[in-house]
């Protein structure tokens, strides 16, 4: 892994807006010795400052066990150039085979907790550190963490909003539908006053 990010820092009180529209993101982990990627659907953030979020990783997973030794994760917001990638490492398990080797996944060093994390293809990553709640992992799988560092594509995200139009669709986020459909997040419109 190396340490040369190309994305551009996201100041915390931004971090939660990377995932306020519900994209799909890669979970990543490792607990020194193993690292793993994961996607998941089911992610949303909880707090603004300090920054929290929330995201369901069923404990069978691979990642659950990573996390737990750690007590970290990252969190990558892929874009539609990622969409094959974010499929293949979400339908099958890091137990069984090293996915970075596998898909021949570049990772960098995340710079504040050394996580693995992605940036080709992608538009931003978070670092998070686990809040253990044990009573909601168990119960529901649903983790809530605290981003400690976040850092995004500038094309795509810029002073702490997303900037999605024709110029960057590779960048664009995606949205699960089921099946390795997806939505991607385009065409923005905004909501004018109501008279
Ligand atoms: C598009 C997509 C979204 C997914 N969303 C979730 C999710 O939100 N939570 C979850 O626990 N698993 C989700 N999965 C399944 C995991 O990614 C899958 O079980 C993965 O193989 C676990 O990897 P691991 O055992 O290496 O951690 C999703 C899979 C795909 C393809």
């Amino acid at each position: 892994m190396e340490n040369l990010s190309t994305f551009t820092p996201v100041a915390l009180e931004h971090a939660s807006r990377l995932i306020n529209h519900g994209p799909t993101v890669l979970v990543t982990s490792s607990d020194g010795k193993r690292h793993n990627v994961m996607a998941a659907a089911w992610s949303m953030p909880v707090e603004f400052t300090p920054p929290r979020i929330a995201i369901v990783i069923d404990k069978r997973t691979f990642t659950r066990e990573l996390i737990h030794a750690s007590g970290t994760f990252g969190v990558i917001i892929p874009g539609a150039a990622a969409i094959d990638l974010t499929y293949a490492v979400g339908s099958v398990s890091g137990r069984e085979t090293d996915k970075f080797e596998r898909f021949k996944i570049a990772a960098i060093t995340g710079p504040k907790l050394g996580l693995p994390l992605l940036e080709a293809g992608c538009c931003a990553w978070m670092e998070c550190r686990l809040i253990p709640e044990r009573h909601t992992e168990d119960a529901y799988d649903t983790c809530f963490a605290e981003v400690v560092s976040a850092a995004a594509d500038p094309r795509a995200f810029r002073h702490g909003h997303w900037e999605l139009d024709s110029s960057n669709a590779d960048l664009h986020t995606i949205h699960h539908l089921g099946a390795g459909n997806f939505v991607r997040a385009s065409d923005t419109i905004k909501a004018r006053e109501l008279a």
